[in-house]
């Protein structure tokens, strides 16, 4: 399973790079706003940190002009992930792109059927938003086992890109499943290290090895 970060704070992806557990990024419109910075700008550092795919978002809502938007992502840097969302617009942006050799993620991803539109346009990733659909008082994860059963069914080779990920359960769970990546935010990631019994352990050990009276280097 690959982990992306979602976020476009770029000290936050920097550490989390540095502990090499990054495979890739997404970005979207409110997290490049919560950066302060411009989505070209932010986007370029980014991708300068990050080998993997980093998912940058076109904000048009009519083809062309998302075409248009596209070309400007793209030319940020090679792993630029095009984020398209899920609408006739955008999945005929995903199918020209896809042609084009950029890799697309089609976003905003609620239901089974889009996410087959979205294979059949040849996406890259999709993302269904586990947590947004949780919210709202049904089982985001779901609609990721039923989005597992419909691509292995045809083979279809797009990715499985659990977003909107909450919480480490959520992590878990789409692991289980079997989507192929998730992306969950900093706090996420480095909270799936944590077990209190690791801590307790430690300690034990540390405390026992401080009375050996030895050391190791
Ligand atoms: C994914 O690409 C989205 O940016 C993200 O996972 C949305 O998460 P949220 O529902 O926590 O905003």
């Amino acid at each position: 399973m690959k982990f992306f970060v979602d976020t476009a704070d770029v000290k936050e992806i920097r550490e989390l790079n540095d502990l090499g557990l990054l495979d890739g990024v997404t970005t979207n419109p409110s997290l490049i706003l919560k950066s302060g910075g411009s989505i070209i700008e932010v986007t370029k550092e980014i991708c300068s940190i990050v080998k993997g795919p980093v998912s940058a978002e076109v904000t048009a809502t009519e083809y062309e002009k998302m075409m248009k938007e596209a070309a400007v992502l793209a030319r940020i840097a090679d792993n630029i992930c095009i984020k398209v969302p899920l609408t006739l617009d955008g999945l005929k942006a995903c199918k020209a792109l896809r042609s084009d050799g950029h890799l697309v993620n089609v976003t905003l991803c609620f239901s089974a059927n889009q996410a087959l539109l979205a294979a059949k346009a040849g996406a890259t990733f999709i993302s269904p938003f586990i947590g947004r659909i949780d919210d709202i008082g049904i089982d985001g994860m779901e609609l990721i086992s039923e989005i597992r059963t419909i691509y292995d069914n045809y083979d279809f080779q797009t990715e499985i890109l659990a977003a909107s990920i909450r919480t480490v359960n959520h992590v878990k769970q789409a692991a289980l499943i079997g989507a192929d990546v998730i992306t969950a935010p900093p706090a996420t990631l480095r909270a799936l290290v944590k077990h209190p019994l690791t801590d307790k352990g430690l300690e034990a050990f540390l405390a026992d090895w401080a009375k050996t009276g030895q050391s190791i280097a």
